[in-house]
């Protein structure tokens, strides 16, 4: 029985909206990961207090107007998601900051924030489009209804965390239940009156979620995080394709938003099974079961399975693994329209093509997706993370199917999500 640390896009907003609140907030299970560690060290800098006991988090809200600037920029290391979501709130502040990043971190595009940002009246420098971003806030920022152009849960929570200093209605319109709501649940979860409502426009339906102003005052909440998907993700694939095994992790977060990889992987033939739903602070979580089997036939039966569309956006972190799982697949696996994992950490869609190859998978590589033919039998190889915890993750989980050993250069990458990856891992594979 497994019991993760708790989801890194919960603990970020989370760490987030309570350092906006009044009052002292007691987040337990926080992530412990070191995206989320950043987040906390650039509150810290804006003059939050925050204080660390093992998982549990207190922080002291310093209230919507009680940020205070920084001299020295803010660093949010590997994260984007710190980089775009604190770029909502800085957008807000009578105060500029500059916001730096690691080599990763600063090649990745940041218009799709700067943009918004702007039309709000925010004044944001960039070296074209990407970090390091200079943030001149102004107050109040403009209203705003902005349709995105990409589907971003970061595009999506910046806007949002900016129109709590908006002087009118802020909406964001995106195609319906796409993109994770861990902020717009959160939101309400402090006391902030968001809506949401839903609209068919063309043949689409889409949601509106909407902020009126003012909604100017969050209140402290103690909250209990559920264990991350995300990371869970990797032992769900690791008990399903190694046969005999049986594994139960508790507590881990179910939200509608993220859990598609545990129906991904029930339609590849996998066995799971979810009980004990149930509902915390305003999040969904669950115990998920699941025993192994040697080859996964899968439930459908059109071959290869297609994975595109609106699907993407809500299985974007567990896409490398998917990739991984469909070579244990009868019939292989492609994933399509998934051109945004060109601007994750690293180019996933690249890392994942180099890596399989190496380890003999038969591979296609196209712009926005891949092809991966099944029941595959990998060998040990020489394989690179290229600095990118989920491809670590991913690979690992490869490695433990193939004959002979494998090496990953860069491993310690992993901490970026779930420093405890390996040594859970080593806890639970019998050899
Ligand atoms: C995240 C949203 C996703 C995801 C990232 C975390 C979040 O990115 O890939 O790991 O916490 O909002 P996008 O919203 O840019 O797709």
């Amino acid at each position: 029985m497994l019991r993760l640390p708790g989801d890194k896009s919960i603990s970020h907003r989370a760490a987030l909206l309570a350092a906006l609140a009044r009052g002292h907030s007691h987040l337990r299970n926080f992530s412990s990961s070191a995206d989320c560690q950043a987040t906390l060290r650039c509150l810290k800098q804006l003059g939050v207090q925050i204080e660390k006991n093992e998982t549990d988090i207190q922080i002291k809200g310093a209230g919507l107007e009680g940020l205070s600037a920084s001299q020295e920029p803010l660093d949010c290391g590997n994260s984007g998601t710190t980089m775009r979501l604190l770029a909502g709130v800085l957008a807000g502040q009578a105060f500029a900051t500059e916001l730096i990043g690691d080599e990763s971190l600063q090649s990745r595009p940041m218009n799709r924030v700067i943009e918004p940002l702007e039309l709000m009246g925010a004044r944001i420098s960039s070296n074209q489009g990407r970090a390091p971003l200079r943030i001149i806030g102004r107050q109040p920022l403009h209203a705003l209804s902005y349709e995105m152009p990409v589907a971003s849960a970061q595009v999506k929570s910046c806007i949002l965390l900016a129109g709590l200093y908006a002087g009118g209605r802020t909406e964001v319109i995106e195609e319906f239940g796409i993109t994770r709501d861990h902020t717009e649940r959160l939101l309400k979860w402090f006391g902030v009156p968001l809506k949401t409502r839903t609209e068919r426009r063309a043949r689409k339906l889409l949601q509106v979620h909407a902020l009126e102003s003012p909604a100017r005052r969050l209140r402290a909440r103690e909250t209990n995080i559920p264990g991350d998907i995300s990371s869970a993700a990797y032992f769900f694939a690791a008990a399903a394709l190694l046969p005999g095994s049986s594994l139960e992790i508790r507590d881990v977060g179910f939200n509608p938003t993220r859990f598609k990889i545990v129906p991904t992987l029930k339609t590849l033939g996998a066995q799971l099974r979810v009980d004990e739903l149930r509902e915390e602070c305003n999040e969904l979580l669950a115990t998920v079961y699941v025993n192994g089997s040697d080859c996964l036939r899968p439930t459908a039966t059109d071959r290869p399975l297609t994975f595109d569309g609106s699907i993407i956006p809500q299985l974007i972190d567990e896409l490398p693994l998917l990739a991984v799982v469909g070579t244990q697949v009868e019939g292989g696996i492609i994933i399509r329209e998934a051109a945004e994992l060109r601007v994750k950490e690293s180019d996933r869609i690249s890392a994942t093509v180099v890596n399989l190859r190496a380890m003999g998978a038969d591979v296609e590589e196209y712009e926005d997706g891949l092809r991966v033919a099944g029941r595959t039998q990998l060998r040990g190889a020489k394989l690179d993370s290229c600095g990118d915890h989920r491809i670590v993750m991913a690979f690992t989980i490869a490695a433990l199917l193939a004959d002979g050993e494998s090496e990953i250069a860069g491993a310690e990458a992993v901490a970026v999500s779930f420093p405890e990856f390996f040594q859970l891992l080593e806890s639970i594979v019998e050899r």
